[in-house]
């Protein structure tokens, strides 16, 4: 055949192929989420297998691994025992709490770490929502607001480097902003959940943390998130919550879940300028570990070839229960 363009010309080598690379990972790539809990045993999390619940002492030894596999920041959730746990979820700035303890302890083992945090209600409030539930079964926002600002101030006193509102509350951002400022926290970034979808996809994780929402005998409760977290239909409003996030003061944004939106991450990638983060949730986790059990795929070349696909799409940044796995098999 007489053909001017031969695209396999330069796929022809190893060499020619990596030259031409237009993507790559590396461990500094990635955000490694990680579950605490007040115990002093480390308990596995049965559909997110490899991730645990970690004990204080064995999160820093996990910190410390995952530095020296060259990650960057990691980002802490914790197990809240049930008895903490009230309807306003008050212990969520409780300054000696979990996450508090925990962001002292790993900033002081590893203090180049860059700690990010998770702010909303969930993990605290026996209703399991990311907000205040009204006693109409309304999840309040204004009022959660309140609730939001003194926990992310908590974090950074505690040593938080980046706060990341996770709870879709309206104008949280620029309220968490000034309440940072106004503590002269002004130098702790904002990694905004922006466009956060109402997704089946966090399974897992609410197991890991006994977070989703529950009945309630005095009052009705959501059984789901769908009146705050976005529409899985939707792709335009997330250009709206990026826009309102950006002039709030958002240092970042992020996209979640990330696999089944990366039409999203593409979409934001050409609306802002802002470095933009990817979250493979753990339903997403989930998926690989159990295909790989039972042999079905290559875990390490799916999982290296989804982290990619990520930062193809558009994203600077991937939080990824696979990271230190994946900084391994990057070596
Ligand atoms: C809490 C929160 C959730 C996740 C991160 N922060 C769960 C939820 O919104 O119900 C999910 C993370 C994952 O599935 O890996 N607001």
């Amino acid at each position: 055949m007489d053909l001017t363009y031969r695209p396999r010309r330069l796929r022809r080598s190893f060499a020619l192929r990596s030259m031409v690379q237009e993507h790559s990972l590396t461990p500094a790539d990635f955000i490694y989420p990680l579950f605490v809990h007040a115990g002093s045993d480390i308990q596995p999390i049965s559909a997110m297998p490899g991730a645990m619940r970690w004990s204080l002492d064995s999160l820093i030894s996990e910190v410390e691994r995952a530095w020296q596999l060259g990650i960057r920041c990691v980002v802490l959730f914790p197990k809240v025992d049930e008895s903490l746990k009230t309807e306003d979820g008050a212990e969520c700035f409780n300054p000696d709490g979990l996450i508090p303890r925990a962001i002292r302890r790993v900033k002081a083992a590893v203090p180049e770490m860059t700690v990010m945090t998770d702010v909303a209600l969930d993990p605290y409030s026996c209703d399991g929502h990311d907000g205040i539930v009204s006693s109409e079964g309304i999840v309040l926002n204004d009022e959660t607001i309140e609730y939001l600002c003194r926990q992310a101030v908590v974090q950074a006193e505690a040593g938080a480097d980046l706060i990341g509102p996770s709870d879709m509350m309206d104008g949280r951002v620029g309220a968490i902003r000034e309440a940072l400022d106004e503590e002269d926290f002004e130098y702790v970034g904002i990694i905004s959940y922006t466009a956060k979808y109402s997704s089946a996809y966090y399974g897992p994780f609410r197991e890991a943390l006994d977070s989703a929402p529950r009945g309630n005998t005095t009052k009705p409760i959501p059984k789901d998130k769908s009146t705050y977290q976005m529409n899985p239909a939707n792709a335009r409003e997330a250009i709206t919550e990026a826009q309102l996030d950006e002039q709030e003061g958002a240092d970042i944004l992020m996209v979640k879940p990330g696999l089944a939106y990366l039409d999203i991450i593409y979409r934001l990638r050409q609306e802002s300028e802002l470095p933009i983060a990817a979250y493979n949730v753990s339903g997403e986790y989930a998926m690989v570990k159990a295909a790989a059990e039972k042999g079905w795929i290559d875990e390490r070349k799916v999982v290296l070839e989804t982290l990619l696909s990520f930062k193809r799409s558009g994203a600077d940044l991937i939080l990824t229960y696979h990271a230190c796995d994946a900084a391994q098999w990057l070596k």
